[in-house]
């Protein structure tokens, strides 16, 4: 209990600290070391696919990382297995996919050079790193790029996803119910598939777990052969199953590029 009340003091002080004070260094074979002054520098980062089927293999992605439009510039543990885990399924053809917190959008470029129709959403900040990578990756036909701010109304033109993505979102906890809410709004039954990867940093990320309790159930992820690795590393690959099917309610107020 005392740890907990130590950490939301520090939390206060500095709310991003643990995203940059633990010890991803072991995860060298996983996520390609990141120092955190990163500004505008290319990466390219490669994941292995189906090999049995006529698609890329590896999936190589190009990717600006730059940390000064917020956390989300550079790439993170959870959206590297997430993306390793997309790569590793197979084709993605004629699947409407849509990414929360996308950041630099590799999760979803991803997706897109496995045949995906792909959204990838993040607040304003974001929107011109994410364009960059769309770009540069050739996938303007496939990834569309739009502002979707938590626990706002979902924008009317952005598609009812067959699979909604989400990966190293949970990290500040005043956004805790607008992610869970969001996540709800988009998800009204189990027609969509919901993959959530999440990174365990601290306690407090169970009061998330509590809240999406109330709207989800989840379970891990079992066809995945990473499993281990990045199990040891405290990342879970989660698929949540809505708990009450409902109807959707949307408003309209902005458009997907
Ligand atoms: C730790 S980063 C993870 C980025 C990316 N998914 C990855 O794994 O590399 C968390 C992302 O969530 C986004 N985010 C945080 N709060 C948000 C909010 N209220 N609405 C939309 N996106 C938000 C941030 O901008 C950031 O891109």
């Amino acid at each position: 209990m005392i740890d907990l009340i130590l950490e939301e003091k520090l939390d206060e002080l500095d709310p991003l600290r643990h995203l940059r004070n633990d010890d991803d260094a072991q995860l060298a074979d996983v996520v390609p070391a990141q120092p955190p002054s990163i500004h505008n520098q290319l990466v390219e980062l490669s994941f292995s696919s189906d090999e049995s089927a006529l698609l890329p293999n590896p999936v190589v992605i190009k990717l600006v990382v730059d940390a000064s439009p917020g956390c989300g510039g550079i790439a993170w543990p959870a959206g590297e297995v997430l993306a390793a885990y997309i790569a590793r399924r197979g084709s993605w053809k004629g699947k409407n996919v849509l990414e929360l917190g996308s950041g630099t959008g590799l999760v979803g470029l991803v997706a897109g050079k496995l045949g995906a129709r792909a959204c990838i959403t993040d607040q304003a900040p974001l929107i011109e790193i994410m364009a960059r990578n769309v770009s540069m990756n050739d996938l303007t036909a496939f990834v569309t790029v739009a502002e979707l701010n938590w626990g706002e109304p979902i924008p009317q033109d952005i598609p009812r996803p067959d699979v909604l993505l989400a990966a190293d979102c949970v990290y500040f906890e005043p956004a805790f119910p607008l992610l869970v809410k969001t996540l709800a709004d988009l998800v009204i039954d189990d027609t969509t598939e919901v993959l959530f990867c999440y990174k365990k940093r601290r306690k407090a990320d169970k009061r998330f777990f509590t809240l999406l309790k109330k709207e989800f159930t989840w379970t891990e992820v079992d066809d995945n052969p990473a499993r281990d690795a990045y199990s040891r590393e405290a990342i879970s690959l989660l698929r949540l199953s809505r708990k009450h099917s409902r109807l959707s309610c949307r408003t309209v107020t902005s458009r997907c590029r």
